[in-house]
């Protein structure tokens, strides 16, 4: 990484208002080869998975297998690679579904969501970026209180000390600006959006939600856990 943090800050200052191609762009030309989209193939994820497949189709897409995806995302996933040419990277955890629930249960994401999330997603994740210098996501301010103060780049520190630029170049977005993007392109998105579904994760943790609800409402829904640590477990500096 040849960026400090003040540099990044400029950098986040400059392009604040920026579209979120030329986020993109400037991003992947800064940082290949050592830079990659995490996409959970759901709404904003498919928005930024488009704009690389057109703008830098060589930066790897990294998708969290946790082995609890409904079936709906595992095949809408692979019929978007295909169909876009995504450079697909799919992500396991060390332990099977079936090795966790030999030594957990079966039921920890009910038990204890945040560890269930933390073996099957945050160890994946933070082991991978242990070979990146910048790691592309969808966030948005938009999305919830714990979102609001994103940037669209900002500097942060994996747990070992590792340093790893976050390029959000959704932040500014609303959620109608997805959309809009969305039907612009004619672009196929995750078929239970039409059924109820504002997010989408895991099929243990994920409910449908009526038309007024926040999007990320049907998440964890009615155990207080908001996010799955995905996006808490580095340090912003
Ligand atoms: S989260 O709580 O699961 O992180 P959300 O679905 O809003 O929330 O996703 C936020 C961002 O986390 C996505 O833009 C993506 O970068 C990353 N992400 C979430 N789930 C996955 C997944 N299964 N595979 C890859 N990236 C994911
Ligand atoms: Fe486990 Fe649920 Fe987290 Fe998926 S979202 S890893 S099933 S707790």
């Amino acid at each position: 990484m040849n960026l400090s943090p003040e540099k990044v800050r400029q950098h986040a200052a400059r392009l604040a208002e920026a579209d979120p191609e030329t986020i993109l762009r400037w991003a992947c030309e800064t940082f290949a080869p050592r830079i990659a989209l995490t996409s959970s193939f759901s709404g904003p994820g498919v928005v930024l998975a488009h704009m690389i497949s057109r703008l830098a189709p060589e930066t790897p897409v990294l998708f969290l297998d946790t082995g609890f995806h409904f079936a709906e995302t595992l095949a809408f996933k692979d019929a978007f690679v295909k169909r876009f040419g995504i450079r697909l990277v799919e992500l396991r955890p060390a332990l099977s579904v079936e090795e966790q629930a030999s030594r957990y249960g079966s039921d920890l994401y009910r038990r204890d969501p945040d560890l269930c999330c933390r073996l099957r997603k945050v160890e994946p994740m933070m082991q991978a970026l242990e070979g990146l210098d910048a790691w592309i996501t969808g966030l948005r301010r938009d999305q919830s209180e714990t979102r609001a103060g994103i940037d669209v780049l900002e500097y942060h520190e994996t747990p070992s000390g590792h340093p790893v630029v976050k390029v959000m170049p959704l932040a500014h977005w609303t959620r109608k600006e997805v959309w809009q993007y969305i039907m612009d392109h004619n672009i196929p998105y995750h078929p239970l959006l039409d059924r109820g579904y504002k997010s989408i994760g895991c099929e243990p943790c994920t409910r449908p939600v009526s038309a007024d609800a926040g999007e990320r409402d049907g998440r964890w829904s009615g155990t207080g856990k908001t996010e799955c640590g995905l996006h808490t477990f580095t340090k912003r500096c």
